[in-house]
């Protein structure tokens, strides 16, 4: 359920009507519902809490890592899952405390290493043994010992886009799940580590619990295994992952069965549960509204020119991705046509001869459930401005992120002078 409904014939965010929203910033303009955030928020919290009362949910700040965006989750008690020092400090700088931030990713640098130990972070996702060692001599240098659980990769197909899968052993995720015992009893005595744990993710938009389920099985083996060996095992994290219907009318497996999922699968595991969601909290919390330029006649279709493209949205031209297209004023007519950006690339195209509400020259339309992984990954390609972010909250509004300007983007470069 989300809060981009029609009031009068127009598309509102929450109270608000997109229009008044393109008036005043422009467009394209991604539009996110504070209500839509925080409905889901619970909705998933109160999914996995099914699975016991010691469970920790952590927003895949990657997904959108947007400064108020993070404040609403973080009010609503969420922590953070962040794979860089840069969403490190925005999860701090928006109120989510250190103890409740995961570091994940496969190539934490020394520096970033430093930063999550100096901050106090909860916990620190260890992608090989190297990096184990690495961690521990630095904690130890500060007198301190690194909380940490080993990421796995379980061999499991999540199903999923391939360039969004990370649990199949050829991914470059985790380490081998067999390998897991022998690296653990090397990394545990050492003095600069709490090994804790273990920790799974094999991938994005799944729309199937079973590739899940068999994950967590291998995990709740492996933690049996490592409980037999002597290890005190306190943690358990869960990753993400959980799909989104992006389309209408599309039915994705719920949080509520997801929880009902993990609760039978943990049963007796006696650990503290992490879960690390991000497109579940957010997708559809989001829109990028667009004015239409141009219905440009094709051979085959007609083109539908919008002022949003690629560099905005990737995800149709990275993963094939679908996102729904509607008018913000649909008149009720519908026609066959491609929806298509101003970027010089074949690949700027968001709909390929789709049946699409009826639209014309400067009229507004939004690309739907782009709130996860939408403003993150725009560039400036093609010297575009970076997209400009809002959060509506009932019949407010506010910019939480600005047009980056032409001028703005070119301030951080310089002609060296032997060119001058
Ligand atoms: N935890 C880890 C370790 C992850 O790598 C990810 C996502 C998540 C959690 C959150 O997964 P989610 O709940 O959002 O599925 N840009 C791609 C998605 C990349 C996902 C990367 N990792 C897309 O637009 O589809």
């Amino acid at each position: 359920m989300n809060h981009f409904d029609s009031i009068g014939g127009e598309m509102h965010a929450e109270q608000v009507p997109l229009s008044t929203i393109a008036q005043t910033v422009g467009t394209p303009v991604y539009v996110y519902s504070t209500a839509t955030l925080q409905r889901h928020a619970r909705v998933y919290k109160a999914g996995v809490a099914k699975a016991g009362p010691r469970t920790h949910v952590a927003f895949a700040v990657k997904a959108n890592p947007n400064l108020a965006v993070l404040r609403v989750l973080a009010n609503e008690g969420f922590g953070a899952d962040v794979v860089s020092g840069g969403e490190m400090t925005r999860a701090m700088a928006a109120g989510i405390a250190a103890k409740d931030i995961v570091f994940s990713g496969v190539g934490k640098t020394r520096a970033e290493l430093h930063q999550g130990l100096d901050a106090g972070i909860g916990q620190f996702n260890l992608e090989l043994e190297e990096e184990g060692v690495v961690l521990a001599g630095i904690a130890a240098a500060k007198g301190l010992r690194a909380p940490a659980v080993l990421r796995v990769n379980p061999d499991v197909d999540a199903g999923t886009h391939d360039k969004i899968s990370t649990g199949k052993k050829e991914n470059k995720f985790g380490l081998p799940i067999d390998q897991a015992l022998d690296i653990f009893n090397r990394l545990a005595p050492l003095e600069g580590l709490n090994l804790r744990g273990v920790a799974v993710h094999i991938g994005s938009q799944l729309s199937s619990l079973a590739p899940l389920e068999a994950a967590f099985e291998r995990v709740g083996a492996l933690v049996a295994q490592l409980r037999a060996a002597g290890h005190t095992i306190t943690h358990v994290d869960l990753g993400g992952g959980l799909g989104v219907p992006y389309r209408k009318g599309e039915v994705m497996p719920s949080p509520d069965e997801f929880g009902e999922m993990v609760a039978r699968v943990t049963a007796g595991w006696d650990v503290e549960l992490q879960f690390e969601p991000g497109r579940a909290i957010c997708a559809n919390a989001g829109v990028l509204v667009t004015e239409v330029l141009w219905v440009k006649p094709g051979v085959v279709h007609p083109y539908v020119i919008v002022d949003a493209a690629m560099n905005d949205l990737s995800r149709v031209a990275l993963y094939d991705a679908h996102h729904d297209f509607a008018a913000v004023r649909p008149s009720g007519e519908t026609f066959v046509a491609s929806v298509a950006g101003p970027v010089c690339e074949s690949s700027d195209v968001f709909a390929k001869g789709r049946e699409i509400d009826l639209v014309r020259g400067g009229d507004l339309a939004v690309l739907l459930s782009a709130g996860a992984y939408g403003a993150t990954m725009a560039s400036m390609y093609n010297s575009r401005p970076l997209v400009p972010e809002v959060l509506v909250s009932g019949d407010r509004f506010e910019v939480v992120a600005k047009r980056v300007s032409a001028e703005a983007m070119m301030g951080e470069e310089q002609v060296p002078a032997w060119l001058k």
